[in-house]
């Protein structure tokens, strides 16, 4: 079995090649990734050991570079990682995410039908059906729930979503989708906010909490969500859509006090920012149909996750130092500053 992850660089993508190179050591495992500021290649560098794997740098937007790919490694799956993920960057700049998010997409959906892949898979996120009110804890969003993104980055993917569906029912191309919940763990970059707060309370910086830190997200840890992803791939069927979530729904500034402690350092540290544009209230995942359909469950609480994610970076300082002391600083500032 020969295995494409897009955006193997990244968080999530790097996780699963992990996971991958762990569970399916007779499976060749090629990743693509074009190394934006998010991609990072040093935390490939233990996978770069193994013989079956590969790593190739290119952009999954550019069509001929990826036919070339396609026509030469011969691939039996993809799943589609690569994307602009951060729904600030998306405020202020939302062109690179429909060249990335939206235009990527399609290429890789015609390199695969053009090269009839035995499945593609495309990894997508609950934000694509908006936002829940945070006083009905008895709504959640299932696979039937209307898409209804609020941010350019949400609206990027669930373009791409509708896109990898009409391949399906037009061309009959092998898909599926799977809309999963916010991630937290290892090589997480410091722009997404549990590996911001953990760094900046390390500095004994302020931890910037934007609105009144009302705001709901339904936590889940990264090794759970590519063991969804491993049981979509193998056992998912043909045009469904998976959601992924493991009920750990938190507010933003429960989630930071969670934090905080954890590392012992004092709440004063927290400080209230101007809120994001058309912030997201609350989202929250039905996983029954992943829970019955494929008997896939979670295998971390939140109190194991964030206690192994925490110890991951204070372990890991000079993975961190490396992206601190690049552009960070200056995203930062244009960032956050007069915020
Ligand atoms: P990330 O930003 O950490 O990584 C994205 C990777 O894609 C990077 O390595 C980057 O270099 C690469 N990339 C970007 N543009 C590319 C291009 N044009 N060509 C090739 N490679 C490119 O993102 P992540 O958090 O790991 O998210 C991975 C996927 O999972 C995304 O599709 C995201 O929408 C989805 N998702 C993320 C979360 C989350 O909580 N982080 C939750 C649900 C779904
Ligand atoms: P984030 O990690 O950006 O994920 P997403 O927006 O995709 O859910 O943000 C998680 C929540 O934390 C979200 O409600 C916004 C909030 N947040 C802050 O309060 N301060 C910050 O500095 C960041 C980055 C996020």
């Amino acid at each position: 079995m020969k295995i494409l992850v897009t955006g193997g660089a990244g968080f999530i993508g790097a996780n699963f090649i992990y996971y991958l190179l762990d569970k399916y050591p007779d499976y060749e495992i090629v990743v693509l990734d074009n190394l934006t500021y998010a991609g990072n290649y040093d935390t490939l560098k233990d996978a770069l050991k193994s013989p079956n794997f590969k790593f190739f740098k290119g952009d999954i937007s550019d069509r001929v570079y990826i036919y070339d790919l396609f026509e030469y490694e011969k691939f039996d799956i993809v799943v589609n990682f690569a994307a602009e993920s951060h729904v600030d960057r998306s405020i202020k700049n939302p062109e690179i995410f429909i060249k990335t998010n939206v235009l990527g997409t399609n290429v890789l959906l015609d390199a695969s039908l053009k090269y009839s892949i035995k499945r593609y898979h495309q990894v997508s996120t609950d934000e694509v059906y908006g936002d829940l009110p945070i006083d009905r804890k008895d709504l959640f969003f299932t696979e039937e729930t209307p898409i209804h993104a609020s941010s350019p980055y949400s609206a990027s993917k669930a373009s791409s979503d509708l896109l990898t569906y009409a391949y399906f029912r037009t061309y009959n191309l092998p898909i599926t989708i799977s809309r999963c919940s916010n991630n937290y763990g290892r090589y997480q970059f410091p722009e997404k906010f549990i590996p911001l707060m953990i760094t900046r309370a390390l500095n004994d910086e302020s931890i910037p909490v934007y609105g009144k830190g009302e705001n709901i997200r339904d936590w889940l840890y990264v090794e759970d969500h590519c063991s969804a992803i491993d049981a979509i791939i193998h056992q998912g069927k043909i045009g469904e859509t998976y959601n992924i979530g493991g009920h750990n729904e938190i507010t933003n500034l429960e989630l930071v006090k969670i934090v905080l402690k954890e590392l012992d350092k004092p709440e004063s540290l927290i400080t209230f920012v101007k809120d994001r544009l058309g912030h997201d209230l609350r989202y929250a995942i039905d996983n029954t149909k992943i829970n019955t359909e494929l008997n896939w469950f979670p295998k971390y609480t939140f109190e194991e996750g964030i206690k192994i994610t925490i110890k991951w970076y204070l372990a890991n300082i000079i993975w961190l130092e490396k992206i601190l002391n690049g552009e960070y600083k200056e995203y930062y500032e244009s960032m956050y500053k007069n915020r």
